[in-house]
């Protein structure tokens, strides 16, 4: 069975020094293609569902969808609950067969979070399940969570005690980046991934993907950011794929969805292979 913990596929991932794509998907169409992309590169790779994906399905219905496609992967995947505010939704998700949750409680304030977050951990570990853990928020909206406010950056001191007080197995900084496409080109404090990863020993998800450029990515990755969120990329791949087919169907007044399904797939594809290419995980499955 290729569903492995999040914590294996991470810490070889981080004492190799390349990073595991983390993929929000929306649906079947989008779980299949990035499983397809996975297995075509030999790459590991983390299946991430938004809140209001595991809403707009329900719990059941889409882990049976996971595991009818990953049960036949050949390479390790993983299932990850992104962003996460809700205690309720974290422990249905552990108990309904996710092997990992980001708890998102940078709302609270970080002595509450941390007292959360350990219960988190300790309820994971029941299940062999992994966390991410979280204390700034990162900047803009992504499935109606999350704020345009910038972000307020805790101090490393802190940061390093919440992490290891936590127990998490990765940890989310705020560093400049944010979700959705970025208005101008980012500048990001590198410097904190390293001095994070020194303190702790732990590997970073670096969220905020889309719209990063090469060297940013391998500079990264190669300071200890281990996990690698894409979400918006998926989105633009999914929807500007069916505008241009559904623009041509109309053009010549054939509508076969089949044929849709085929030309959004192909895309989404394309967009995780080249990921995978760019963060080095292909060839390590
Ligand atoms: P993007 O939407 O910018 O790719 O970010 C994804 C992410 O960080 C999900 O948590």
């Amino acid at each position: 069975m290729p569903v492995v913990s999040l914590k294996e596929t991470l810490d070889r991932a981080f004492a190799e020094r390349y990073g595991v794509p983390a993929i929000n998907i929306v649906n079947d169409l989008s779980i299949q293609a990035v499983l397809q992309a996975a297995a075509e590169q030999r790459s590991p790779l983390i299946i991430q569902t938004s809140v209001k994906t595991v809403k707009m399905y329900g719990r059941d219905q889409l882990h049976a969808i996971f595991s009818a496609f990953a049960r036949d992967a050949d390479v390790p995947v993983s299932l990850h609950l992104d962003h996460c505010p809700d205690r309720a939704v974290i422990s249905s998700c552990l108990e309904g067969g996710w092997n990992s949750v980001l708890f998102d409680a940078h709302e609270l304030d970080v002595a509450e979070n941390l007292r959360q977050t350990t219960e988190v951990v300790a309820e994971a570990r029941r299940s062999g399940a992994s966390v991410e853990g979280e204390i700034e928020g990162i900047q803009g909206v992504e499935d109606d969570l999350g704020s345009d406010e910038a972000s307020v950056q805790q101090t490393l001191e802190v940061a390093v005690d919440f992490i290891t007080r936590t127990g998490v197995d990765c940890f989310a900084p705020a560093i400049g980046n944010a979700h959705g496409q970025y208005s101008s080109a980012p500048v990001l404090d590198h410097q904190r991934v390293t001095d994070l990863v020194e303190a702790t020993g732990i590997p970073m998800a670096l969220h905020g993907g889309t719209g990063l450029s090469k060297e940013q990515f391998q500079d990264l990755i190669a300071r200890g950011c281990a996990k690698v969120n894409i979400s918006t990329a998926l989105k633009e791949a999914y929807m500007k794929s069916s505008l241009e087919f559904l623009r041509g169907a109309e053009e010549k007044g054939k509508w076969d969805p089949p044929s849709l399904f085929k030309h959004q797939s192909a895309a989404v594809v394309e967009m995780a292979r080249e990921h995978m290419r760019l963060f080095g995980s292909s060839g390590r499955a």
